[in-house]
Order: C-alpha cells, then sequence, then structure tokens
C-alpha cells in the first residue's frame, strides 16, 4: 500500500470538485479528471460554474485538472463522483457509473484503490462496478482495493462543506476500510465513521435523503389538508415546533438530483428483492404533485378575484431546484409553468442564478428581466433566493389591484400585503 497516494478524482461536478480540491491541498501530484473539456478548461480558468469553489481557490489549487483520459495513469487512488439520476421511467440510470468504471479499469494496477463517492442503492459497488473493473483492467478482484464513501455536501451551503461533516467510509475489508478512512481522515477535519461493509455505507446514504423526501412529503399533505380547512400551514408549524421534538420540516417543491432521485435508487432495489415499497413511493407521489397544485391553488384564487385566467400576466420569481444554487437539473418550478400553460397562462419567469441558455435548452423558459415582472395579476414567490430578500417589501407594487400573491415558502410576512392584494402561502 502505497504510504502517499497519487489521488484522481474522477467527475469534478458539485461534489467531485470540492473532493479533488482536498486531496490537492494534502496529496502531493493529485489530479482532476472529467470528460467534459469545457469544464476542465473552465476550472483551469477559474471559473466553477456551480459556485460553490471561489477563482481565488481554483487558480491556488495545487491539483491538475485534466480531460486527458491517459494522465489517470500515475495515481493509486481513485475516487469517482459521477452522476447517478434516474431514466425517463424514474428507474435507476448506471451508464455514468459504468463508464467511469470502463475508465478507471483501463488504467488500474495491482494494489490501486477505487473509491466510490455516487449515490447508489446497495449493492452497485461491489456487484455492479468491481466485475466492470475486473474485466477492463484484466486483474482479479484480489488485486485491486475496492472502497465506499457516499457525499453529504449541501450546494449553496457555507457551513456543511466537505471538511466539516463527518465522512462515512467502508471497505471491502478491514485492512482496506483503514485505508480509505486513512484517506479521507487526510482531509475531513470533521473525522470519518467506519461502517462496516461498503453496503452499509450505500444504504446510508441512500435512506438519509429518502427520510428528508418522506418528512417533507407529511408537511405537504399537511399543507394539503390545512388548505382545505383555510389554515395557514406555516402558522400550524410554528406553534408545532414549539415541542422539543417536533422536526422543524416545511412544505414545499422537492426537485434538484438528490432527494427526489435517490429514493427511487432504493425503490428500485427493494422491488428488485420482491418488496414493493408503500410509504415510500407514496411520499414521492405527494411531493411530485406539488407544481400542479400550486398552480391550480393561483387559478383559484384568479377565478376567485374576478380577474381572467387566460393570458393572465403571471410573475414567477425562482426557477432552480432551490434557493441560493444556479442548478437547474430537475427543478420542481416547470411543474408549476407548465400546468399553468394547461390553463393557458404564460408567466414571465425571473431566476438570478440560473443560465438563460440552460433555462432555454432544458425547460423551453425564456427567463425575464426582473423588470418586465410589473403590472402582474399574480406573483409567484417559487424560489427564495437570498437575492430576492431586498426585493420582498416592494413586492406588492408589481401586482394590480386585486392580484394574487402565491408564496411558495413562506417568504413573506402576510401582515405586510396590503389589503388590496390577495395572499396564500403553501
Ligand atoms: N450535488 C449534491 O448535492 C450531491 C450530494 C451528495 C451526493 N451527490 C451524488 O454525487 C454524485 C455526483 O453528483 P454531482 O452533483 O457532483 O454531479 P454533477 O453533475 O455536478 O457532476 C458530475 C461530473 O461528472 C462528470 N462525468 C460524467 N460522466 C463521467 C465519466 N464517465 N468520467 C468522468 N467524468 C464524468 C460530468 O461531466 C460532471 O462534471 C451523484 O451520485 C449524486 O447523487 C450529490
Amino acid at each position: 500500500m502505497p504510504s502517499q497516494e497519487i489521488v484522481a478524482t474522477v467527475g469534478l461536478g458539485y461534489v467531485g470538485l470540492p473532493v479533488a480540491l482536498a486531496f490537492g491541498r494534502k496529496h502531493p501530484r493529485a489530479i482532476g479528471f472529467d470528460i467534459d473539456a469545457q469544464r476542465v478548461a473552465e476550472l483551469r480558468d477559474g471559473i466553477d460554474r456551480t459556485q460553490e469553489v471561489s477563482e481565488a481557490e481554483l487558480r491556488s489549487a495545487p491539483l491538475r485538472f485534466t480531460s486527458n483520459p491517459d494522465d489517470l495513469a500515475e495515481a493509486t487512488a481513485y475516487i469517482v463522483a459521477v452522476p447517478t439520476p434516474i431514466d425517463a421511467d424514474r428507474r435507476p440510470d448506471l451508464s455514468a457509473m459504468l463508464a467511469a468504471s470502463r475508465l478507471v479499469a483501463s488504467y488500474l494496477r495491482p494494489g490501486d484503490l477505487v473509491v466510490y463517492e455516487s449515490t447508489v442503492y446497495p449493492g452497485v459497488t461491489e456487484e455492479i462496478c468491481a466485475p466492470v473493473l475486473a474485466e477492463g483492467s484484466g486483474l482479479s478482484r484480489d488485486q485491486f482495493h475496492l472502497g465506499y464513501s457516499p457525499e453529504r455536501i449541501n450546494p449553496g451551503d457555507q457551513e456543511h462543506r466537505l471538511e466539516t461533516i463527518t465522512k462515512v467510509v467502508s471497505g471491502e475489508s478491514p485492512k482496506v476500510l483503514e485505508r480509505v478512512a486513512r484517506l479521507y481522515e487526510s482531509i475531513v477535519e470533521a473525522g470519518v465513521h467506519r461502517a462496516p461493509t461498503i453496503r452499509v455505507a450505500e444504504a446510508a446514504k441512500v435512506i438519509e435523503n429518502t427520510q428528508r423526501d418522506l418528512n417533507i412529503a407529511l408537511m405537504n399533505e399537511l399543507a394539503l389538508i390545512f388548505d382545505r380547512l383555510g389554515v395557514r400551514t406555516s402558522d400550524v408549524l410554528a406553534a408545532a415546533r414549539t415541542k422539543w421534538n417536533f422536526l422543524p420540516f416545511t412544505p414545499g417543491l422537492v426537485g434538484g438530483h438528490c432527494i427526489g432521485v435517490d429514493p427511487y435508487y432504493l425503490t428500485a432495489k427493494a422491488e428488485a428483492v420482491g418488496y414493493h415499497p408503500q410509504v415510500i413511493l407514496a411520499g414521492r407521489r405527494i411531493n411530485d404533485g406539488m407544481g400542479r397544485f400550486i398552480a391550480q391553488k393561483l387559478v383559484k384564487m384568479l377565478i376567485a378575484a374576478e380577474r381572467p385566467v387566460k393570458g393572465a400576466r403571471v410573475g414567477v420569481l425562482g426557477l432552480t431546484f432551490k434557493e441560493n444554487v444556479p442548478d437547474l437539473r430537475n427543478s420542481r418550478v416547470p411543474d408549476i409553468l407548465d400546468e399553468l400553460a394547461e390553463f393557458g397562462v404564460r408567466p414571465l419567469v425571473h431566476d438570478p442564478l440560473a443560465s438563460a441558455a440552460e433555462a432555454a435548452d432544458e425547460y423551453g423558459v425564456e427567463l425575464a428581466a426582473l423588470d418586465a415582472l410589473t403590472e402582474l395579476d399574480a406573483l409567484v414567490l417559487a424560489v427564495p433566493h437570498d437575492a430576492y430578500d431586498s426585493l420582498a417589501p416592494a413586492l406588492p407594487d408589481r401586482l394590480r389591484d386585486g392580484g394574487v400573491v402565491v408564496d411558495v415558502k413562506s417568504m413573506l410576512d402576510p401582515a405586510s400585503i396590503p389589503s388590496h392584494l390577495h395572499y396564500w402561502s403553501l
């Protein structure tokens, strides 16, 4: 086992980039590899389009950014952090995991270590990736080492970072576990948790996000009930939260490529072993239906306010999957837009962080300038980016008399809404 690993991180996205940089700071000759040559060129120029890492940090990074696979040859430890999305049928799509494994396999030498960081269901590392590594490298299973260490970073969150969150580590044997643990102990100040097996570590990650998804689904179901009762959900939650063990979740749209996706990895594996999950999928159904519910609520409010629905001038603030990130993938805001389109409403959508080109490509949405959101019949505060905080007091001025404000994340104080407007929050 090498005393000082040469670490190559494969996949430099939200997860891989901070990992690669952390290894670069502690291990000489560290490599950061991505198949996206454009991404690598940007990183070399000090640009992180995920906006997680500053230009100064990138420029001073003691790390070789590369999209040339041959640069992987000298690594002794490979960290794989590639995407694990779902396909159109909501089944796990392991194509990037397989492609990255084939790539690593072609450079793998006896004694090398491969650690997967991508979120998967229990069994993927050992049952699916390890055979690809063995076949592609021509090595037998005991000639290379296998580990898994799930990632817990939270994009847009400066407090919970790679260095400050306990890292779960695992290995295929006690010896490999120690190697993986030592590797991560060199970069994670908060230390590591040694899981007994790779499957345990894989399962732990996927249930962390499943639990969060279900807790939010419960809040969303409560919001559907309280809406029928004419009770403001955030008032109920503020009261309930005064009990010491009431968990502080809130209703909302569940998008992104983690919380809304990972449960499907678990349910797919459950079904493969003959168990049909009920609670987990019920939560998914509720969360996936919230965009449509919000749009229908808006339409009902327009009708109640005696405003024409078809052709109504509606503004939407925020398109990304959550606040303070530029990431548009699997955003649920387009669910609101699609449902409104069914009623003949084509909103003006603004987002200060989203890329206009990506919004157009991915969702067919032409982002509007903030100045265009005036004389509105309705305004939907969909994503509470910090950038909107300073706008909050003047938001009602953007609406016509009798207009409707839909405040998805209860960003506004209802008392601040002038009486000539109609306000609703989820
Ligand atoms: N983003 C998060 O908040 C988060 C948190 C925890 C875990 N995860 C998990 O981590 C994994 C990575 O997520 P992410 O958000 O960093 O994804 P991402 O899309 O931001 O980045 C993935 C990177 O991998 C690259 N890539 C794709 N295929 C590759 C290949 N074959 N070889 C080399 N590079 C390749 C892409 O070009 C991209 O730059 C996923 O499994 C995700 O579920 C993500």
